[in-house]
């Protein structure tokens, strides 16, 4: 089965950089033409949802002149090769904190968002600013909100209830999360989507990730028994 929903954390970009003895920015220029890679292999294995987790809500915290270069270079992709996104009936979709971006920035996001809105072929969310906890937090206070206005019952929220006040919302759970660089944790990523996701961790950095990573990790998750807490006689019915 091809997954419906594939997310990816795109990591290793300084790794990357420093094993060849090149500046940082470098391996995030190099990450952003694994981008394209990635989104051209997505749509060849069909796949209808495609996040990429491209900057965090932690990231912030990085020296200033690297977060300066990865916001310049958001910018840069967004003015320029979102046409290339809409020639392949590439809907965009951002999820995140984009309050904290500048004008600029958010104005492409607009744009790229308005532009992409009717495609139809993949579904390519941007993580950006994006940290789950804030999510989570955010909607928490939105239906805190909601019950002091006396507009829901606080007893009897469900979890579908919840989840729709998430950024998500609209977005199936991830079948797949998939990170690069060898690290094994999920650093702040749809923790509350992510529940009953597949995970796959792959050694290589993210500016070498390719179609043939891609495809291979196809070919895994179809041979990925999913249970979700069943017998195994009744999830293969599903
Ligand atoms: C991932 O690469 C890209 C972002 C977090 C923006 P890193 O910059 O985290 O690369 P490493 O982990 O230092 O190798
Ligand atoms: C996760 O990578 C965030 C992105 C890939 C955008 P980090 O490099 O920021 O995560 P940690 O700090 O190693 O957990
Ligand atoms: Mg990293």
């Amino acid at each position: 089965m091809v997954p419906r929903h594939v997310a990816v954390i795109m990591d290793g970009n300084g790794r990357w950089a420093r094993a060849r003895g090149k500046a940082v920015m470098a391996g995030h220029r190099a990450g952003a033409d694994a981008v394209r890679r990635c989104v051209r292999a997505a749509i060849m294995a069909e796949v209808p949802f495609l996040t990429l987790y491209a900057f965090s809500s932690e990231n912030w915290n990085r020296a200033p002149e690297e977060v300066t270069d990865l916001t310049s270079l958001l910018r840069f992709y967004l003015r320029h090769k979102v046409a290339e996104l809409h020639d392949q009936n590439v809907r965009l979709e951002f999820i995140g904190d984009l309050s904290r971006f500048d004008t600029g920035l958010r104005g492409e996001i607009e744009r790229a968002r308005k532009l992409t809105a009717d495609n139809t072929r993949l579904t390519l969310i941007l993580a950006l600013s994006y940290g789950a906890r804030h999510d989570m937090l955010l909607a928490a206070k939105r239906v805190a909100a909601a019950a002091l206005r006396g507009e829901i019952d606080p007893a009897a929220l469900n979890e579908n209830d919840f989840a729709e006040h998430l950024q998500t919302a609209s977005f199936p759970d991830p079948d797949l999360i998939v990170r690069t660089s060898g690290e094994r944790r999920l650093s702040n990523f749809l923790l509350w989507e992510s529940a009953y996701a597949e995970l796959a961790f792959l050694d290589v950095m993210w500016p070498d990730f390719d179609e043939t990573h891609f495809a291979a990790l196809m070919t895994d998750f179809a041979g990925r028994e999913r249970r979700f807490g069943k017998r195994l006689a009744e999830a293969s019915a599903l």
